[in-house]
């Protein structure tokens, strides 16, 4: 498959026609369970000596296609697909971290994963979190302590849409001996490819541009396969070390993705979060159009931030497509074509009173909390997405008072214009 190009993958990745039956879509499999051959097949299974279906909190075949997608679209070695982007984050990190141990975070980062990161993964399982700036790589390094066990960035930033210098903090996590994790939930695999700049493991929200429609909710985390697990086994016990319930160590046993492998026989078995195979499939659908969506979304995104750029009532417009933002030259780096993606903030002059009424005034744009989604969405993300971060945090991550998010959809252009211009004057 992978002589093919994005297009053509995204179409066909992970998706031969059903082989029972000839379903040129790919059938929802909706059973808890699938039958053994016999009892050996059915222990061979358990003990990973064969590959295939056992139970669908483990695996299931409508969502092993789209991770064979995923997988093949970030130019990975297997992915996990789980029930929501956080359901994710969580996964990831429980291959990796142990109790008692850091990592280091991005402070520009999703509200919703600033908060996991801050409180739940420190009460619940004594991860602790460092949070840096990210616009000096050094900062990783700086924060970085014997206990650190991994880094973690998102390639372009929610709500400020920061892109973030991927190949200097994966020199870092390289050094240090640690793997980097990428959250490529707003550029997309079709804007940026985090493995191709030393990005380790990628993690998705797959409720956003993925699906794509606003209707599936998901996850995904996807293995590189370039870290040695083995070179640091006493950093990495659950990769390195004999698992205490398979009669294996996950790096030698699987030796090409041994995290994929992890997240569903361990991971997924352990924690639960599996994505329903309804969803995977809603998200199969959503993914075959990314491109042709990706391209709409950035091109809608930068005609709507220069008309506001110029807009008299805006004080400041964050958009790394423009030229004027402090990100464009990463966004050339690292983004296809220099496309920014549809998710950004601007600052209303008259500050959070203004900004809640533009919100308010919008009438095509959506007032939710989401992203990515076809139609155009608009929120103040510091009373609501981001609402639970500290003030510092809320700033650090462009969650200012007069902060408006938007997330561009795929509509005629001139009438998003037209109606944030209606939305600004009246307020
Ligand atoms: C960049 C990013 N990562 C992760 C998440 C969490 O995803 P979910 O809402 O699917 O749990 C979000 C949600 O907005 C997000 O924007």
């Amino acid at each position: 498959m992978s002589e093919y190009q994005f297009e053509t993958l995204s179409v066909h990745g992970g998706t031969d026609p059903d082989k029972s039956t000839g379903a040129r879509s790919t059938p929802v499999h909706q059973s808890c369970a699938f039958v053994f051959k016999d009892s050996k097949h059915a222990a061979d299974l358990f003990h990973l000596k064969d590959e295939g279906f056992i139970y669908s909190r483990i695996n299931n075949p409508t969502v092993a296609a789209l991770e064979d997608r995923l997988s093949t679209l970030e130019g990975g070695v297997g992915a996990t697909c789980t029930a929501s982007g956080l359901a994710a984050s969580m996964l990831a990190f429980s291959a990796v971290m142990g109790t008692g141990d850091d990592f280091v975070s991005s402070c520009k980062i999703y509200g919703g994963t600033t908060s996991q990161f801050r409180d739940t993964f420190k009460r619940a399982f004594g991860w602790n979190c460092h949070f840096v700036d990210p616009t000096k790589a050094d900062n990783f390094k700086a924060a970085i302590t014997d206990k650190t066990k991994l880094l973690f960035v998102e390639s372009m930033s929610n709500p400020e849409g920061a892109v973030i210098d991927l190949e200097k903090v994966a020199r870092i996590a390289e050094d240090a001996g640690i793997p980097m994790i990428v959250d490529n939930t707003v550029a997309t695999p079709y804007l940026c490819n985090p493995f191709d700049y030393g990005a380790n493991v990628i993690t998705h929200s797959t409720t956003k541009y993925l699906s794509g429609h606003g209707q599936s909710m998901g996850g995904a985390v996807i293995d590189g396969g370039s870290f040695d697990w083995m070179k640091y086994a006493d950093k990495f016990p659950a990769l390195g070390k004999a698992d205490p319930s398979y009669d294996l160590v996950f790096a030698e046993a699987f030796p090409k993705n041994p995290l994929a492998v992890h997240n569903h026989a361990v991971g997924l078995r352990d924690l639960g979060m599996n994505q329903q195979a309804a969803n995977a499939y809603y998200t199969l659908l959503g993914i075959e159009t990314l491109h042709l969506r990706m391209e709409r979304h950035s091109a809608n995104a930068l005609k709507v931030a220069q008309f506001l750029e110029q807009h008299d009532k805006v004080a400041w417009v964050n958009y790394a497509g423009l030229k004027s933002s402090r990100y464009h030259d990463l966004a050339k780096k690292y983004m296809r074509g220099g496309q920014c993606s549809a998710l950004f903030t601007f600052g209303t002059k008259g500050g959070y009173e203004a900004a809640v009424k533009v919100v308010e005034n919008a009438r095509l744009f959506s007032h939710v909390a989401n992203i990515g989604d076809t139609k155009s969405l608009i929120i103040h993300p510091a009373s609501t997405t981001h609402s639970e971060l500290h003030d510092d945090q809320k700033i650090a991550a462009g969650a200012l008072p007069e902060s408006i998010r938007l997330s561009v959809g795929v509509e005629n252009a001139d009438d998003l214009i037209a109606d944030l211009d209606q939305a600004l004057k009246s307020a």
